[in-house]
Order: C-alpha cells, then structure tokens, then sequence
C-alpha cells in the first residue's frame, strides 16, 4: 500500500463511521501514517499562522507583564491603529454577517450605553437593579417580536434569560431538557434530535452535557426532513431541534409539523432562532414567504434569538426563552450551603458584563419595531437583488429557497471548485463563509451590504472569479485546500487535529 490516507479515501468512504473511527485509530498510531499526515501539517499550517498573525512583524510581543504600566495614551493610539487597520472590511460591506448594523452613530451611541455601565455586573442584583430591569425587558420585548401572548397562567408564560450569545442560549436549552427529562420522565440516556444543519453549538452541547445527539439528513430544499426526524426520535429524546433560519443554507425547517409531533409526543421542541429572530416576523409583515417558526406554534416550547446579530446589539448577548417558567426553572444554578454565602445564577457565567445587557437593551428601544421592520426591508431588497445576480452566472446555483443568508456552488456540470472562487473573492477582501457536505460558500446580507454599490461590487468579482477558476483550473491556495481535505479526507480526526493546532496557533504569542 503507497499511501494509506489516500486508500482510504478511494476505498473506504463508504463505512459506517464507528468501523471508520476505530480503523482511523488503529492507522494513526502507526509511523508512516503519522509522517504522511505531519508533512500535510506542514504544507498548510504555515500558510494558516501566517493569515492569523498579520502583526508579528509589526507589534512588539508581550509574553510577560510589563515592568511598569504602559501609558494609557500608547495603548489607546495603537488600539486605534489596529481598529482603523481592522474595520476597513466590514464598514465598506466585504465580510458576510458578523457586524450586523454597523453605522457609526449607532455604534458610538452603544459604546456611550457601555461607558455608562462598564461596572455593573448583574449577579449583584441588589447593587444594579437597573441591569435587572434592563435584561427582564430584553426578554419580554424579544419574545412578544416572537409570538408570545398575553397570559397568566406561568406554564404558558413565554419567559427566559439573557445570555452571552447564540451558543451559550442552546448550551443551555439542551443542558435544561437534560435535566427535566431526567428529573421528571426518569431519561437516563438522553438524546437531541437534530437535522445536520443545526448550528455546531447542539453538537457542542452534546458532547459538554453527554447527550447522545441523533443527526438526521436534510431534504432536497436543504431544510430538515420531517419523516426522517419523527423515525429518529425514541423514548429517550429529551428535545427536537429545527432551525429558523439555518445557519448553512439559510432556509426555514418545518418547525410546524416537527414541533406538533414533538408535541404529540410531549417532547420539548426548540426553534433555534439565533440568525432569523429578529428578521423573520418582520418580513412576514413585509409580505414575504414565512413558514411558522415561533411560539405561536403550541408546539414551540423553546428559542434562542441573537440580539447580538440582526438584534443589532453590541457583540455578547442573546436570548433564551422558554414556555413556561417550570422549564425555565431546569436552567437555573443554586446552592444553599455553600460557605461563600446563599449563590444561585440563571446561566453559565457567574459575574455578567451588564454593560452588554445596558446596550442590548438601548440598541432594541432606540431602533424599535419600526426600525426593524425598515432595516429588514433593506436588507431582503439588497438579497433578491444578489440573488437575482448569482442566478444569472451560468455556471453558479443557489441552495434551497433563502431569503437573505445565500448559499451557492458550482452547478454539477460546471466542474467550478467553489472554495477557489471563495479564494479569489478574499483576494479582492471579500470575507464569504466556506461550508461543506455539501460543498458551496454563502453570503450572509446585513445592513452593510445595502449600502450603495456593495450589491454590485459583490457580483462583479464574483463574475471575475468565475471567469479566473474556469481558465485556471489547476491551481490551489489558501483555505481551498482545508475544505478540499476536510470534504474528501474519511479521516475526520485528522481534520478535527489541524483545527486544534490552529486554536494553538491562535493562542501563540
Ligand atoms: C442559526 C445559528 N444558531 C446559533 C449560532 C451561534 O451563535 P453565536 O456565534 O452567537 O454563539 C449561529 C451563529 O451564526 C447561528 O447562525
């Protein structure tokens, strides 16, 4: 055998993943595997440090504390240097999602918000009731934008929390049906249903809370398959997933009938609203297709919906909510006899920016619903005009029905590598999401984008690295690479090493 990784590759694709992972085992461990996959290592990773360290010539390295403080207007000039270095992209629209709004007067108006409260910590409720206030709004306004109705009877109350982000809000309504399957229904072994989509944070809550998650292939609109679902779902689901808007693809699950059958079963359903709570009820009003997705579905028993992304918050919070303050009750830490006092915590962290929650909140009462409601039609005109454009580019195709996160590839017959139009849009500073399985990139409109001329900026280099990738067809650079390996390598453990020795990189002064 001349190349075991590449046998593997031609032969073995096929096999089931527990004969696959045990085989990839038994391969690592032996030299000449290990040496073929060090000089892989070696062909990429430089190129990689190289593209996450910009500064290394340019900065001095800290390893250590100083000796005595550096004067505040130094550091205060070259943080400046850097953000002027660093905001280029984003503020002139090249970098799909990420910032959000972006427009200076509302961002210098969150960071008045944030000065005002950079000491507040709202795990001392009794010395800032203010941030209590301010996080009980964030809630109960993101959850009537979400369906929400008007009750008094707590178990049909939409309530919840204000977290530190999209991930932290779905870490936190999986490890809550844990724990109430487990407190209630006896589940010892439980299991999340989830179509492949979903965003990474439910497999990231799987493996931190040792729940077996059970991932079920998508349909050919890219959205989760509902028969599929309901046939993975057993004694042992403690929660049904779907998404609203995937992050991928960008398409609506079929929350309706997912979440009725969660329902009939009386499993917990959560709606993962992170990238489309704050658009979807808006272009509903609009008039635009929107299949039901929220807590107007009885079915619904939990979301999580970014403030910090179409929310148009400052970077660091999210929200959860639940239906019903029994289930909110499982997320909640206490303990009484602790010898540092009484100490309870409605999420992860102990101490919390309130500084965060103080923006979040002045963010949602300076745009209000009218401002949603126009910021979201700007951004669903600026997309129909982009994907107007992508479906004009023979060679290119959209994936699913997406109303404002774009996913497309190379159309089958095309032979386009779609990770080196990705390269070369980056080499004109467009900053696109590489996804796979399967292969294609998306753009993610925001406000930025619907500045003018962005639209059309966008679709003229993606004509020229069309026009590039069809007469070069051998060349490779960059990322291409990885999400070639990533797609084709059976070895996933080798790919799962190379993004552990990034994060090293990432942390290496
Ligand atoms: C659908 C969806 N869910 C969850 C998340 C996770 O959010 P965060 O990055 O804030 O943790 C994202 C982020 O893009 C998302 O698009």
């Amino acid at each position: 055998m001349k190349d075991p990784i590449e046998f593997m590759q031609q032969n073995l694709a096929w096999l089931p993943r527990g004969i696959m992972s045990a085989l990839e085992k038994f391969l690592r461990k032996l030299p000449p595997v290990q040496r073929i996959i060090e000089a892989e290592y070696a062909k990429i990773m430089p190129e990689l440090e190289a593209g996450a360290k910009p500064y290394q010539n340019m900065l001095e390295r800290n390893a250590e504390l100083p000796d005595s403080g550096v004067a505040r207007t130094r550091i205060l000039n070259e943080m400046r240097k850097l953000k002027k270095l660093e905001e280029q992209r984003w503020q002139k629209g090249f970098v799909s999602g990420a910032v959000y709004h972006g427009d200076k007067a509302h961002v210098d108006f969150l960071n008045q918000v944030y000065a005002l409260n950079s000491q507040v910590n709202p795990l001392h409720s009794d010395l800032w009731p203010s941030a209590t206030r301010y996080e009980a709004e964030i809630v109960s306004m993101t959850a009537h934008m979400l369906g929400a109705g008007w009750t008094d009877d707590p178990e049909q109350q939409i309530v919840g929390t204000v977290t530190s982000g999209g991930t932290e809000s779905i870490l936190l309504a999986m490890k809550t049906y844990r724990d109430r399957a487990r407190a209630e229904r006896g589940v010892r072994y439980p299991n999340i249903v989830v179509p492949i989509t979903a965003h990474a944070a439910f497999d990231k809550a799987s493996q931190y809370f040792n729940i077996k998650k059970i991932t079920v292939p998508i349909d050919g609109d890219f959205r989760a398959d509902v028969k599929r679902m309901r046939r993975a779902i057993n004694d042992n689901t403690v929660c049904v997933v779907g998404s609203a808007v995937s992050f991928p693809h960008g398409v609506i699950d079929p929350i309706a009938e997912l979440s009725e059958y969660a329902r009939e079963r009386n499993i917990g359903f959560h709606t993962d609203a992170c990238l489309g709570g704050f658009i979807l009820p808006w272009a509903q009003q609009l008039g635009y297709p929107v299949a039901p997705f929220d807590f107007r579905l009885p079915g619904v028993t939990s979301m999580s919906c970014d403030t910090h992304k179409f929310g148009y918050a400052s970077k660091g919070t999210s929200v959860v909510m639940y239906r019903g303050e029994n289930l909110r009750h499982y997320q909640y830490y206490t303990i009484t006899d602790w010898p540092g006092g009484m100490y309870f915590s409605p999420t992860f962290a102990g101490s919390r920016p309130g500084a965060l929650s103080a923006a979040c909140w002045a963010a949602m009462m300076s745009i209000g619903a009218k401002g949603y409601r126009d910021a979201t039609a700007r951004i669903l005109k600026t997309a129909a005009d982009i994907k107007k454009g992508i479906q004009a580019i023979p060679e290119l195709e959209i994936l699913g029905d997406p109303l404002w996160v774009i996913a497309f590839r190379g159309r089958a017959d095309s032979n386009i590598d779609i990770y080196r139009v990705m390269e070369f849009m980056t080499h004109r500073d467009w900053n696109l999401n590489g996804l796979h399985r399967p292969s294609c990139v998306h753009l993610c409109v925001t406000l930025r984008h619907t500045q003018s001329g962005v639209a059309k900026r966008f679709l003229k280099d993606l004509n020229a690295a069309i026009k590039y990738v069809r007469d070069n067809p051998q060349e490779s650079g960059g990322m291409a690479p990885v999400y070639g390996m990533a797609a084709t390598l059976p070895m996933r453990s080798v790919v799962g090493d190379l993004l552990k020795r990034y994060l090293d990189v990432l942390y290496r002064v």
